[in-house]
């Protein structure tokens, strides 16, 4: 009974993120003006958002080095965006193969997954429009992120895509009102918070959805690579070639981002609302805290 209540429940999300999908969807090749000027006095991510403002290193650099280092850690953030919504979809298609393919929820994933493609393409188009080069992945790395669609199963797939969509998401609500921010990143943030806000919802939905009828080894095991989201977000956030294309001493800009305060408190304030849910819903537990907390991500 409580199944079928829950299955109801599911169909009913699946249906009005479908209408909204319908309503309000964007075309980034049509509805990003990618050939508008840049404006050479703005920044590509707000100063205060970026991994070294306020350090001593910050504090000697010039305005024109400062905006360098925007572009550079914007593409980061875009490329890491590039990969992550790539295994997602990946997860997504393998799930849908032994899905229903005539229910809302399968439905509503085909329909998110185009939403992925389309911000993928938007991704890329940004990072060359704004004259950077997207950061590549060394073999090894690589190795690792393609394993991990195959962990992304049950709970993990829904507590996976919050990690990696809710921490940017928040971040990019904060600035997208940022007028010193160039105008097309400021239109590429809109339509990405528009589309995700979604996809945050059909994720948390199946985190209660999944924790209320998963046995305990799920939950464990759940709680347990929840916790590896920590170190593995922080290696995305600080990544020494994006200082070494800035111009600057990658182990020396590493070291003093690492030590920032301000850039803590960035990590601490994206990571606050998602800590909160999976807080209540049972996942951010025991040893997930303190590699979160460890990785900068937590008080
Ligand atoms: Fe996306
Ligand atoms: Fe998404």
């Amino acid at each position: 009974m409580t199944r079928t209540v829950k299955e109801a429940d599911r169909e009913k999300v699946a249906e009005r993120l479908l209408k909204g999908s319908a309503k309000h969807s964007y075309d980034p090749q049509i509805d990003v003006d990618w050939d508008a000027p840049l404006d050479p006095d703005k920044f590509f991510l707000p100063p205060r958002l970026l991994s070294l403002y306020g350090t001593p290193l910050w504090e000697s650099m010039t305005r024109e080095q400062r905006i360098e280092l925007s572009r550079q850690e914007m593409a980061n953030i875009m490329s890491v965006g590039l990969w992550f919504e790539n295994i997602l979809n990946q997860a997504l298609l393998r799930k849908l193969l032994s899905d229903d393919p005539t229910t809302r929820h399968s439905q509503y994933a085909l329909t998110e997954m185009g939403d992925e493609c389309r911000h993928m393409l938007m991704f890329g188009k940004l990072i060359d429009r704004v004259g950077a080069r997207p950061y590549r992945k060394s073999p090894l790395r690589l190795t690792v992120i393609k394993t991990l669609p195959f962990t992304f199963r049950g709970t993990m797939l829904w507590v996976a895509a919050l990690i990696g969509e809710e921490i940017f998401d928040a971040l990019q609500r904060d600035m997208m009102d940022d007028p010193e921010l160039q105008p097309i990143v400021r239109q590429v943030m809109r339509i990405h918070v528009t589309e995700e806000a979604r996809h945050i919802t059909y994720a948390r939905q199946g985190v209660v959805r999944r924790m209320a009828r998963s046995g305990r080894l799920e939950k464990e095991l759940t709680g347990r690579l929840a916790g590896l989201g920590g170190p593995f977000m922080d290696l995305q956030f600080i990544n020494p070639e994006m200082y070494r294309r800035a111009g600057l001493d990658p182990r020396e800009a590493v070291r003093q981002a690492r030590a920032n305060p301000h850039h803590r408190r960035s990590r601490i304030d994206g990571f606050a609302k998602l800590a909160a849910f999976l807080r209540e819903n049972d996942v951010l537990k025991g040893s997930a805290v303190r590699l979160w907390r460890r990785a900068g991500f937590l008080a």
